[in-house]
């Protein structure tokens, strides 16, 4: 068979599409392990709530119908949740979707996005999907670099992300610190947070007030936020973005009609009110992490402070310890296409599942 003459846009060439990994089940089978525990995805060790379980299975015998496209009876609960009207909400498969909208709709030919490096890889893989300049901003101490993303953000941009809490270094920014940024940055650039972990950041902490008062700012601001991770509902995809009702219409004229499935809005509709199930998976998170800080500490090992459920861990080769750990059944990312090459990522589990973490990486590295 001849070859096909395939040209696609520029920039595809050049990607290196997302490795997914293999299934849990997989990975068992082939190393014949009994066990294999996943702490690479930063999801809900606890599960979804059973609420939202309930609640699917009652909808699925409806699947035959097309969702809402409007997300009604989501977008109404979220917007007394949020205390923002229902025009300022639009929702995603998964907040992933979103950030795609947000180029599709907003960037223009030869206009740039910034983003830190290492931030969320999505943003990048994006702009060079479609043939956009993408600007990486150097992290400075494992925290963006709001001066520098704000200069950067002078020269052509059109959306700057700011990952916050960012994934992988777990670190955030603090509410000044923002306030500043904003406004630093020139008032046609629109500004992106991205708060996927924003549930995980402990009440303490100076973490930025953007909801609601991004409504009233005379500059463009999307707030985007997920279901995936505290809720626990990364399987379904839903993530939601909060901003002014102009930026929201303008995504809406671009966003597939039946783009949220319907099961996904149910399950994110039962989740969103079972605070039990909520209070528990952050309480989990944050004894668990004090509990892994400490035990890391322990063996030797330096760790990034994170507010997120996930936290960075230097352990030398971090490849090399991520196969070591992946043959005694547990799966953690190895953060070498981060440039983070003596780190790995690991995400906060149950404390079997993180105890069984920390045995294995003892062995693996020796302490
Ligand atoms: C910073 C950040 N933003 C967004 C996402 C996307 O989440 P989802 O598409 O599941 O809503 C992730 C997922 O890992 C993330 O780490």
């Amino acid at each position: 068979m001849a070859a096909l003459k395939l040209e696609p846009r520029p920039g595809i060439e050049g990607l290196v599409p997302y490795d997914p990994g293999k299934p849990i089940e997989e990975t068992q089978r082939e190393l014949g392990l009994e066990r294999v525990i996943k702490l690479a995805s930063n999801e809900n060790p606890l599960g979804p709530s059973p609420k939202a379980v309930e609640a699917l299975k009652s909808a699925i015998s409806e699947i035959n119908r097309y969702p809402d496209g409007g997300c009604y009876y989501l977008k109404r609960r979220l917007s007394q949740k949020l205390g923002v009207p229902p025009e300022a909400l639009i929702f995603g498969n998964g907040s992933n979707e979103l950030i795609e909208l947000l180029f599709r709709t907003f960037v223009r030919d030869g206009e740039k996005v910034v983003y830190g490096y290492p931030a969320f890889v999505v943003y990048r893989l994006i702009a060079q999907a479609m043939g956009i300049e993408g600007v990486s901003v150097p992290l400075k101490g494992m925290v963006h670099d709001l001066e520098a993303m704000s200069q950067a953000a002078k020269d052509g941009a059109r959306v700057v992300f700011v990952a916050n809490p960012n994934n992988p270094t777990g670190t955030m920014v603090s509410h000044n610190e923002v306030m500043e940024f904003i406004n630093s940055v020139p008032q046609d650039v629109i500004l992106v947070f991205d708060e996927a972990y924003y549930e995980f950041v402990p009440p303490a902490r100076d973490f930025p007030k953007l909801v609601p008062e991004l409504l009233d700012m005379d500059r463009p601001i999307v707030v985007m936020r997920t279901f995936s991770k505290l809720y626990g509902l990364a399987g379904v995809r839903i993530g939601y973005g909060i901003a002014r009702p102009e930026i929201v219409e303008l995504m809406n004229r671009v966003r597939q009609p039946f783009n949220v499935n319907s099961l996904a809005q149910v399950a994110a509709l039962a989740a969103i009110d079972d605070e039990e199930h909520l209070e528990r998976s952050q309480r989990l998170v944050w004894e668990e992490m004090v509990f892994l800080e400490d035990e890391l500490s322990k063996a030797g090992l330096e760790t990034v402070p994170s507010v997120a459920n996930f936290m960075l861990v230097k352990v030398g080769d971090g490849n090399k310890v991520f196969h070591e750990l992946l043959k005694r059944g547990v799966i953690v990312r190895a953060m070498g296409g981060y440039g983070l090459h003596q780190y790995i990522r690991v995400t906060v589990g149950t404390r079997e599942e993180n105890e069984i973490f920390l045995q294995a990486l003892r062995e693996v590295v020796g302490v």
